[in-house]
């Protein structure tokens, strides 16, 4: 069985390009010699992530994630044992997507991404992650 965590937190100052960068190499190196793999997104000033692999090994890395001062604030929206890996091809996949999609794929209007998360179930969270 696998174990994965799916949150969400908020950057503690506007990211660039150099500063995703700089985070997915770093990510990336560290989930590689731990056997961990996901996805992050970013949407307007919020990131969305799951992290699959060992438990110990992820609640060590969500540890790092909550003590990193690039956020501001993360919530656990869910955790738990899997068959399976949903993301097993990547150390950490990527992407940026804007509030806009989030609506075209609810169908509805929904003013910013904070007020999304908030309420979004776990479900919801995951399709958006898998839908790039
Ligand atoms: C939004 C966000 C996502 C992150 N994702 C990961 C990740 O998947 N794996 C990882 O090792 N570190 C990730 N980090 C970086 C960790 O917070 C931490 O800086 C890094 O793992 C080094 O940890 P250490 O300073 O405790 O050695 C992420 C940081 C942020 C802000």
């Amino acid at each position: 069985m696998i174990y994965y965590l799916l949150y969400y937190g908020v950057e503690s100052f506007k990211f660039g390009q150099k500063d995703f960068e700089e985070l997915l190499a770093q990510a990336r190196d560290r989930n590689e010699g731990l056997g961990i793999t996901g996805k992050l997104i970013y949407c307007e000033g919020t990131f969305i992530q799951i992290l699959e692999g060992e438990q110990r090994h992820v609640k060590e890395v969500y540890q790092s994630i909550e003590n990193d001062p690039r956020l501001i604030a993360s919530k656990i929206v869910a955790e738990g044992l899997v068959e399976q890996r949903y993301f097993k091809d990547w150390s950490m996949d990527f992407d940026e997507v804007p509030l806009a999609t989030i609506n075209e794929l609810e169908r509805c209007e929904h003013p910013d991404v904070s007020a999304y998360v908030a309420n979004a179930p776990a479900v919801k969270l995951l399709k958006l992650l898998s839908a790039k």
